[in-house]
């Protein structure tokens, strides 16, 4: 097809808008050693599956020494290996491995909080003139702030008998980014790695850096809202910073978590002119997880719902900001299980999913699983699971306001993280391939079996390859990265269709979010358009769409 390459003269173009992210679990990836834990090692015989695949940049979720109690991100030594996952040496064998295949390696910058088994925190917490001590933040009394993992967001510690703070868990205490010492040692640990080669971080609820250090309780209207933890007074302060010191020497990628950022806030972090980040992810789309949620969980958000949360924020980002668009990650239940169908339709709703994913305006991250389609686990109880906000709401719910444990299963099964985090699986052999071992650390989906990479491989028409020949076309139409984005039929309540257009050259993605055929009004109107990539085979029927079904089509006014 004719590219539109004349256009890219005129727009500035920048690798980390061009660049595919997949995200790795590495827990739950590839276990190198039998161990039943994934590993740096396993990762490493996975990258030219990676590379076939055609992504750009793999993120690692932690892998510093921690002892785990949130799964890597609680942080004990910034500047060294977690155990199960491997040493340093792994580590610099893996980043080589990935440059040498042209790919790009970025971490997680965990900086919020550390673990409370940080060097910093043991001495902190020895006594109240520690050197340090003002590395946390201590106070005679806690407000009524709570912790994302049920229970005050405080704990008294009974040597110095002060409270910390811990917006998560106990083992999670927040950092005191009030004292130019520890932004400066945070500042150093970046520098540490990015030396090393890596190229960027992604940042772990950067926007709650800043505190408003009155701690005074929730104000009116907003109590136990979690989103009040975000853009404190001198956010833009520290970020500023942060960049003048190490992200501005550097040509490395950067993308905040952007939890309690509104689409109106979001160029202040993003924005061409603030040397702050690239781009942040926002949370409109995740599935609310706060402790209520484990009982009754929010209801799913439709596709008229999704278009006018992309709509905002693609409209308030404009040409100032960049957005990194993603379904699912560590956080969020599969996407499939969400928004597409796990039954008859498995297929076809994966890739339609997939299509919007890389279609729509922003750099996009595939988290590991979703390009072959896999969904939600069905845990049985309460001892399948492992993530500590689970585990914590069990405990604040079932075992202290004795409510009903089917229910709450129930609600996990719907939206618990774990779901994300069950291991890839890679074929249909014993633990699915991901263990050489007798256990995996977590369950493996019983539906490995026939959902796993050997087989997606081996499938012309798995969604696997689907995503590759996706992501071939996204490199090939620039359109698709610096295109302007126009929703078409915002009110429509089963299609989303869209166009992408630069400087005259326009790409429509047309699709349809439910189960049955649906008339679509828009393909009468345009006077011609053809077909460039499609989850169905042929040219399908030409006023309607089929089930989950989408089309890429170049068109002509
Ligand atoms: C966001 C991370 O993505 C999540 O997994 C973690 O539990 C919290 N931040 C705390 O670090
Ligand atoms: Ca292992």
């Amino acid at each position: 097809m004719e590219k539109n390459s004349a256009t890219l003269n005129t727009i500035q173009r920048e690798w980390w808008k061009e660049a595919i992210i997949y995200q790795i679990y590495p827990r739950s990836f590839k276990d190198g050693n039998g161990d039943g834990i994934g590993d740096l090692n396993g990762i490493i015989t996975k990258l030219p599956y990676l590379k076939a695949l055609g992504v750009d940049v793999l993120w690692l979720s932690p892998c510093f020494k921690s002892p785990n109690a949130d799964n890597g991100y609680d942080v004990s030594d910034y500047e060294d290996i977690m155990d199960e996952f491997g040493t340093m040496a792994d580590f610099d064998n893996l980043l080589h491995e990935v440059h040498e295949l042209g790919m790009k390696l970025i971490l997680d910058l965990v900086v919020n909080h550390s673990s409370d088994e940080h060097r910093w925190f043991k001495e902190a917490r020895k006594s109240k003139d520690n050197p340090y001590r003002e590395f946390y933040i201590w106070r005679d009394e806690p407000n009524d702030w709570i912790s994302f993992f049920s229970g005050s967001a405080w704990t008294l510690d009974p040597l110095t008998r002060q409270y910390y703070l811990h917006l998560f868990v106990a083992k999670q205490p927040d950092l005191n980014w009030e004292n130019p010492a520890l932004r400066q040692e945070i500042y150093k640990m970046m520098r540490f790695w990015l030396d090393k080669g890596v190229d960027g971080f992604r940042m772990d609820v950067i926007p709650f850096l800043s505190k408003d250090t009155t701690f005074a309780d929730f104000p009116a209207g907003r109590k136990n809202d979690l989103t009040y933890y975000a853009n404190g007074p001198k956010i833009h302060e520290y970020l500023q910073e942060m960049n003048a010191e190490v992200l501005s020497r550097y040509d490395c990628l950067t993308v905040g978590e952007g939890f309690g950022v509104n689409a109106g806030q979001a160029n202040l972090y993003v924005g061409k002119n603030r040397h702050e980040l690239q781009m942040i992810y926002h949370f409109d789309h995740a599935v609310p997880r706060g402790e209520e949620h484990f009982i009754t969980p929010a209801p799913e958000f439709n596709v008229v719902q999704l278009k006018a949360i992309f709509s905002k924020w693609d409209t308030a980002l404009g040409d100032d900001g960049w957005q990194n668009i993603y379904w699912g990650n560590h956080d969020n239940p599969r996407v499939l299980s969400r928004f597409g169908d796990v039954g008859a339709y498995r297929i076809e709703s994966a890739k339609m999913l997939a299509t919007l994913l890389l279609t729509l305006r922003g750099t996009p991250s595939i988290y590991q699983g979703d390009e072959l389609g896999m969904t939600n686990c069905p845990f049985e109880n309460i001892q399948e699971y492992d993530d500590i906000q689970v585990k914590n709401a069990y405990q604040s719910l079932v075992l202290g306001q004795k409510k009903d444990a089917s229910t709450f299963i129930k609600a996990c099964n719907q939206i618990a993280r774990d779901h994300a985090r069950t291991p890839m699986q890679w074929t249909d052999a014993e633990n699915a391939g991901f263990t050489e071992g007798k256990k995996s650390w977590l369950k493996l989906n019983p539906n490995y079996r026939y959902i796993n990479a050997a087989q997606a491989q081996n499938d012309p028409n798995s969604v696997y390859h689907y995503c590759r020949v996706l992501i071939q076309f996204r490199k090939d139409n620039p359109v698709l990265v610096y295109g302007n984005y126009e929703d078409l039929l915002p009110d429509d309540p089963y299609l989303w269709a869209f166009r992408r257009s630069l400087e005259g050259f326009s790409l429509m993605i047309v699709a349809n979010f439910c189960g049955e055929i649906q008339p679509f009004p828009l393909l009468s109107l345009v006077e011609r358009t053809s077909l460039l990539i499609g989850n169905y085979n042929g040219e399908g029927i030409k006023d309607a769409l089929r089930p989950y079904e989408v089309r890429v089509l170049s068109c002509w006014e």
